[in-house]
């Protein structure tokens, strides 16, 4: 896909993806290296402080990509913005959805707190809001779930302040989410293809090693284990599962966004809780990058600053 459909499709679809399997095959090699990195965790969350000196570097030679940098420069003269590689950047192993038990079928908008609030609903409309993450997916979106679903042009509800139309539109996803919830036998009773085309959803079928990027408003989830390896596996929690080494899930995901992106998501973060550290955290982040990329500590820290609440 040019660089010009992948902007497009970004814009207009919500996703898009960007193939640089080819480039990233160094990545993919490196899965093992990636997965030996929780050894010390109790969890499947690695933040971006806790990666090995090399895998830092790896990962940001990533962002620092030419395709990524043509990509965001285009989306910010389009949006009339400053975009940027923002925090943060964390990896994700055996992130998994159980159609059968996870709450809301694991759809959901990255946005969705920050709708509560009229400050934030006047930004998520805004030209120049932007705010989305770039997945790299370590593996083939097979019967593991190795990607994600997306239900394509569902960010353009809130984009174009459709208060009526979402709500229409959002129905079969509230139906399916009712039945899920509370006939769950009859849930049971349709396959997951019958609920994808029901909802106009997609399966990404990127190569391992792609970039996808999604913009916050768009209705997403982890692709569903199918529902025969769900039975053969053991259950840790509603979003986790315990795989064999070799078909370990490995996500890598990190924000993009400007000046109102920041502001909406923070607002929406002191909104429920007032102590939150989370742009501490994210200072801290991006004097990491200056350590490897001076230049994207620069983009990043110029959004960071011009949050506003
Ligand atoms: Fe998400």
């Amino acid at each position: 896909m040019s660089l010009k459909n992948t902007l497009n499709n970004y814009i207009n679809q919500g996703y898009s993806i960007l193939d640089l399997s080819e480039n990233n095959k160094n990545l993919i090699e490196k899965k093992n290296l990636i997965i030996d990195q929780f050894k010390d965790t109790d969890n499947n969350y690695l933040s971006f402080n806790r990666f090995s000196d090399e895998l830092q570097f790896e990962i940001l030679k990533i962002y620092n990509d030419s395709n990524i940098k043509n990509f965001l420069e285009q989306l910010s003269s389009l949006t009339n913005s400053e975009v940027a590689i923002i925090p943060r950047i964390f990896i994700m192993k055996n992130y998994h959805i159980n159609r059968f038990i996870t709450e809301g079928v694991g759809w959901h908008k990255d946005c969705s707190g920050e709708l509560s609030y009229d400050f934030c609903n006047n930004l998520l409309k805004n030209k120049k809001y932007v705010m989305g993450k770039i997945g790299i997916y370590l593996q083939r979106n097979e019967e593991y779930g190795g990607a994600i679903d997306v239900i394509p042009k569902s960010h353009l509800f809130i984009k174009n302040n459709k208060k009526f139309l979402r709500k229409i539109k959002g129905f079969n996803l509230r139906l399916i989410r009712f039945i899920h919830k509370y006939l769950p036998s009859f849930y049971k009773k349709f396959n997951e293809n019958f609920y994808m085309k029901f909802l106009s959803a997609i399966k990404i079928n990127s190569e391992p090693g792609s970039l996808v990027f999604f913009d916050s408003r768009t209705t997403h989830r982890g692709t569903p284990l199918s529902d025969n390896i769900i039975k053969k596996l053991k259950q840790i929690d509603d979003y986790h599962i315990d795989t064999p080494k070799e078909l370990t899930k490995i996500a890598i995901y990190c924000h993009f966004g400007s000046a109102e992106g920041v502001s909406s998501y923070f607002y929406n973060k002191l909104q429920r809780n007032a102590t939150d550290s989370e742009l501490d955290d994210w200072k801290k982040e991006i004097n990491i990058y200056k350590k490897y990329f001076p230049e994207m500590y620069n983009t990043a820290k110029k959004v960071i600053e011009n949050y506003k609440l």
